[in-house]
């Protein structure tokens, strides 16, 4: 199915687009963001107030080219921080690090406070930060419901001597189930939950990578791309979710090209070139940034819209 087949969907996003525009513009968590933020200097490597991730020191090479080589960055708690930069800057290999998808060549990184440099990806979700995927990884042979299930993490179920038991996990998987239901009919995705996640379009997809990664009540969520190929409709469905969640106090790093999207959503901007931070700021600061500008425009002649980035 197309997104613009989808008609539930959309008819439903204009309706919160609405709610959207009308009562949140802006909201409660955008201005405890901007209050928050307000005396942070729009410097590479800045520190704030109430950092919820810090990085230090992060470096990665494939082959001869220094994918990411990040000497400080802290993303201030409660905030939406948008990670910008051309094709290739390194923004989606930090986000590997960091979660522990990938293994860095150096460097140490915080979440919360604790040092949790090197854990892997299981690890780290379980302790509050979740990310979702530039090529969204749903399993298109289960059904919508099936994959939002499979967010939740410690299921008793799956340890091998527990598994034939069924009472020990029978009660859990009952509250696993209600918690995918609830997040299904949050994310408009309720007349699509039995339906295999492969007939879903690209952006039912996307909503339905947030809604598992929202099963482990995370504190912060990282979104590689949220918008990227999805239609225009759903994509101000989508803001909308990203900023409700922001106004519930989740932490959101987010990763996107159409500039638009990050001057109207984001607390604060990081920009990333050759896999170096080289700029932070408000939207205002990032607009008129030259390094920003250059970086830009030395690559390409004009600013990249989201179509452009959906390889
Ligand atoms: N698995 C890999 N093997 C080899 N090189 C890689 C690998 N992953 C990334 N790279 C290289 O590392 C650099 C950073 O890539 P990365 O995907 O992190 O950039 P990005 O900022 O996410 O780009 P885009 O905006 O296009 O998604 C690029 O030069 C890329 O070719
Ligand atoms: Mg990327």
């Amino acid at each position: 199915m197309s997104d613009e087949l989808s008609n539930d969907a959309v008819v439903e996003s204009r309706e919160e687009i609405v709610a959207t525009d009308t009562e949140q513009h802006p909201s409660a968590g955008a201005e405890r963001a901007a209050a928050a933020l307000a005396g942070v200097a729009p410097e590479p490597g800045v520190a704030k107030p109430d950092a919820i991730l810090v990085a230090d020191d992060v470096s990665k090479s494939f082959g001869g080219v220094r994918a990411v080589r990040v000497d400080h960055l802290e993303v201030q708690r409660g905030t939406i921080t948008a990670l910008i930069g051309p094709n290739g800057a390194g923004k989606s290999t930090f986000f590997n690090l960091v979660s522990g998808f990938d293994k860095p060549d150096s460097g140490t990184w915080s979440f919360d406070g604790t040092d949790i440099s090197g854990a892997p990806a299981y690890r780290i979700a379980r302790r509050g930060m979740v990310r979702t995927f530039q090529l969204t990884k749903a399993l298109m042979r289960l059904t919508v419901l099936e994959n939002v299930m499979l967010g939740a993490t410690e299921q008793r179920g799956e340890r091998m001597l527990a598994a034939p038991l069924r009472w020990v996990w029978k009660g859990q998987e009952d509250d696993v189930e209600e918690k995918a239901r609830a997040l299904v009919e949050r994310f408009r995705l309720s007349h699509m939950a039995h339906e295999f996640a492969g007939i879903c379009s690209g952006g039912q997809r996307k909503l339905l990578e947030m809604a598992r990664a929202m099963m482990v009540d995370p504190a912060m969520i990282m979104l590689d791309e949220p918008m990227a190929g999805v239609n225009p409709a759903l994509v101000q469905s989508l803001l909308g979710h990203i900023q409700r969640l922001r106004d519930e106090g989740t932490t959101i790093v987010l990763v996107e090209h159409d500039m638009d999207v990050i001057m109207s959503i984001s607390d604060w901007i990081v920009v990333f070139a050759e896999g170096a931070v080289i700029a932070e700021g408000r939207p205002d600061d990032i607009r008129t940034n030259e390094k920003v500008i250059e970086a830009y425009l030395g690559k390409r002649r004009a600013l990249p819209t989201a179509q452009e980035n959906d390889a």
